[in-house]
């Protein structure tokens, strides 16, 4: 029997804010509950309150994963994420700490919404490799704190939560095995999705103003035709390794992005309607933890029984892309709200403050 990496555990965390589309509008977007609804399929989107970070979602959905998997602790810590609690270091080690696991190797891995795909097949290898037992995989984002809230393209799709998965070495008939993956890039589409300053190339200090290079920007057209495309290939070279038809895939869960992205791609491949879960409507895209997320809230309503052949994919900033062909696993996702820690930090309202600090 074949050995992989398996999901035994699944957790989710959401702030506790659900903001509307009607609440951007209220906020002075301009937009339409209409708009977005049509252009994106996303009724709301979660954003924590000032004070509460990535880290922190975090910490709550790898509980929900410990906890749903039976266990106290892990080998290995991998958070994924592009919203960081701070540049400097990485946030997985103040995470595994949190979680008393003070001593446990740690690191981020940045691939933004591809983050998830790309840190799972990382763990997987090393499970494979035997290097640890077990692995907590955690992704988690807080997009509201690097939005423009003034960018109608983005601010209406973003939004902030986490997911977490705990695996361990089993074997490929194993409800929750990760059977194959498929990875990509093309760094020549860097700009597409971007914060342009704050990294080596433009440092803060270069750039005052204007202050609206701090924030994410997204080529949202050109993004859209390029995410239609790739997750359809990577879909399909990740059907061709594990040797799955398409018709034999039972659940399709693709990254958040936009609905009308996900039905296309569906379309490509041929996955009828009532074999594609997530919970975009209700969540937005919340970056590397859309997967995970779509994951958990699937599990939660037992929509997919345990063992079924699952494919997940996605697409994002880098440009980054991946997918997996794995079984469905046979979890029972818990879920955690975040606690926040105190701090002077406020969050950005639109119009942007003047402040360059
Ligand atoms: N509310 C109202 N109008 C909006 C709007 C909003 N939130 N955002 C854009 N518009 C307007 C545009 O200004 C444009 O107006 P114009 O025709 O007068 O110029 C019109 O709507 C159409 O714009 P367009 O950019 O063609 O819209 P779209 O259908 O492509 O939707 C996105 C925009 C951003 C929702 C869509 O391109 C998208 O989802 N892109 C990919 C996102 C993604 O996958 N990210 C990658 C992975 S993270």
């Amino acid at each position: 029997m074949s050995a992989a990496a398996v999901i035994t555990g699944l957790g989710a965390a959401l702030p506790p804010d659900r903001i509307t589309n009607e609440q951007l509008v209220r906020e002075g977007l301009d937009t339409s509950d209409a708009w977005i609804r049509s252009r994106t399929g996303i009724r709301s989107r979660y954003r924590v309150r000032p004070g509460t970070t990535t880290g922190d979602l975090a910490v709550a959905a790898a509980r929900g994963a410990l906890e749903s998997a039976g266990a106290y602790d892990a080998g290995l810590v991998i958070l994924a994420t592009t919203t960081p609690d701070r540049r400097c270091p990485a946030t997985a080690p103040e995470l595994a700490a949190r979680l008393g696991m003070t001593g446990t190797p740690a690191f981020d891995l940045a691939a933004v919404c591809s983050g998830f795909v790309y840190a799972a097949a990382v763990a997987s290898a090393i499970l494979m490799a035997g290097a640890y037992d077990s692995v907590l995989l955690v992704a988690a984002e807080t997009y509201s704190t690097i939005v423009d809230p003034c960018d109608r393209e983005t601010a209406v799709i973003f939004g902030d939560g986490a997911g977490a998965v705990y695996l361990t070495r089993g074997n490929r008939r194993d409800p929750g095995a990760l059977v194959h993956f498929d990875l990509g890039s093309d760094g020549t589409g860097s700009d597409l999705i971007t914060i342009p300053a704050g990294g080596s190339g433009r440092p803060y200090a270069d750039v005052l103003p204007p202050r609206q290079d701090r924030y994410f920007r997204m080529r949202g057209r050109e993004v859209y035709g390029r995410a239609v495309r790739q997750m359809a290939a990577s879909s399909r070279t990740v059907l061709d390794l594990a040797g799955w038809s398409t018709d034999s895939v039972a659940a399709f869960v693709a990254h958040q992005a936009n609905q009308r992205i996900l039905d296309s791609v569906a379309d490509r491949l041929g996955i009828a309607a009532d074999r594609c879960h997530g919970n975009l409507r209700d969540v937005g895209n919340t970056a590397a933890a859309s997967l995970p997320l779509a994951l958990a809230d699937t599990a939660a309503r037992d929509a997919v029984p345990p063992g079924a052949r699952t494919l997940l994919t996605a697409f994002g900033g880098g440009l980054t892309w991946g997918s997996v062909a794995m079984t469905w696993p046979r979890a029972k996702p818990v879920r955690h709200a975040p606690e926040p820690r105190p701090t002077h930090k406020e969050t950005d309202s639109c119009p942007p403050s003047t402040t360059t600090s």
